[in-house]
């Protein structure tokens, strides 16, 4: 199918691709020249989520027709920092929950499908106590909405500048890591979700509970970690790389949206020109939510 592009997003994942994880060290900045390109990036366009109408279909497309808007992400293909973009109907695609802009829905996929997978591999259910940390950023606020959603007691922890939004989303509490440090506070928690991997396991166990898990997004180490501690100790670290994600989970993101459960928060718009000014943001690692690039500007159309 191809969708004609009305927004897409910037992402952590679009600027560590094109600098090749420097930031993240040595093995981590090899390994990601290995996959993405020796020299360069081969995907020379980033972005992946999209929000856009399908403007052709091939003879065996069933679900979609032409003029039908549509929102999900093209993946590690990237290629979503573009007017068009090809993908298959079996894809990470859904239509567009009812009443969302194409902002709103071009923002929904990133921390929502990260947040889905994570706590699915930590089996996360109703009832248990989760601590968000990180929680202002794009998989941090998918974090604490989807945690309240399933049922969970969401401690939520973030900079005092953002206490008032992740209050909004829900938390039951809100700790500013500017006056408490969470670890040594005596609470103790079932699970805990670094959402920005600026975290560790090290610093944070004694704050889970026997049994408890440390959820990570980001760091080599934590691949070893989840070795270590599913064989040793009964305090578990969970991290699984590359995610894998379902069409399924971009239509009950979808759902959610609908029905008032979840919703994307936005921090800066930019038109698609601006691409590098909002890629410059994005890595300061201070966005709050999502930044999104508007391709089309639907108030002219
Ligand atoms: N595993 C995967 O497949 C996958 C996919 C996507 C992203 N990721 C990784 O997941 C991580 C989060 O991505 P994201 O897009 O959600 O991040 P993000 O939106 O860039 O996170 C920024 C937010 O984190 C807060 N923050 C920054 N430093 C912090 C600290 N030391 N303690 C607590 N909060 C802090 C910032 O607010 P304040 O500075 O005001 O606190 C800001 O609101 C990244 O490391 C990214 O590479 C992994």
């Amino acid at each position: 199918m191809l969708v004609k592009i009305h927004a897409t997003t910037v992402t952590r994942a679009d600027c560590a691709t094109r600098e090749a994880n420097r930031r993240s060290g040595l093995f981590a900045g090899l390994l990601s020249r290995l996959v993405f390109g020796i020299r360069r990036p081969k995907q020379r366009i980033l972005g992946s989520e999209f929000a856009g109408a399908i403007e052709a279909v091939g003879a065996a497309v069933s679900e979609f027709a032409v003029g039908d808007r549509v929102f999900g992400s093209t993946g590690l293909r990237f290629g979503a920092h573009a007017e068009f973009t090809c993908i298959r109907e079996s894809a990470l695609i859904a239509h567009m929950p009812a009443r969302a802009s194409f902002e709103q829905a071009a923002a929904v996929c990133d921390g929502g499908l990260n947040t889905l997978w994570c706590y699915r591999l930590a089996d996360l259910r109703k009832g248990q106590t989760v601590l968000v940390y990180g929680a202002s950023g794009a998989i941090g606020t998918a974090g604490v909405q989807l945690a309240k959603y399933f049922g969970a007691d969401v401690t939520a922890v973030c900079s005092t500048r953002n206490v008032e939004t992740v209050k909004a989303l829900g938390a039951d509490r809100v700790i500013d890591y500017a006056q408490q440090d969470f670890t040594r506070n005596g609470e103790t928690y079932d699970v805990i979700f670094d959402a920005v991997g600026k975290h560790s396991f090290s610093r944070c166990k004694g704050s889970l509970k026997r049994g408890g898990s440390y959820l990570a997004t980001d760091g080599f180490r934590n691949l070893m970690l989840t070795l270590w501690t599913s064989r040793i100790g009964d305090k578990k670290v969970i991290f699984r790389i590359p995610p894998r994600y379902t069409q399924e989970d971009v239509r009950f993101l979808k759902e959610l949206v609908e029905a008032g459960k979840y919703r994307p928060v936005i921090d800066r718009t930019y038109p698609l020109e601006q691409v590098v000014e909002a890629a410059r943001y994005v890595e300061t690692e201070r966005k709050t939510g999502n930044v999104v690039l508007t391709v089309v500007d639907d108030r002219e159309t």
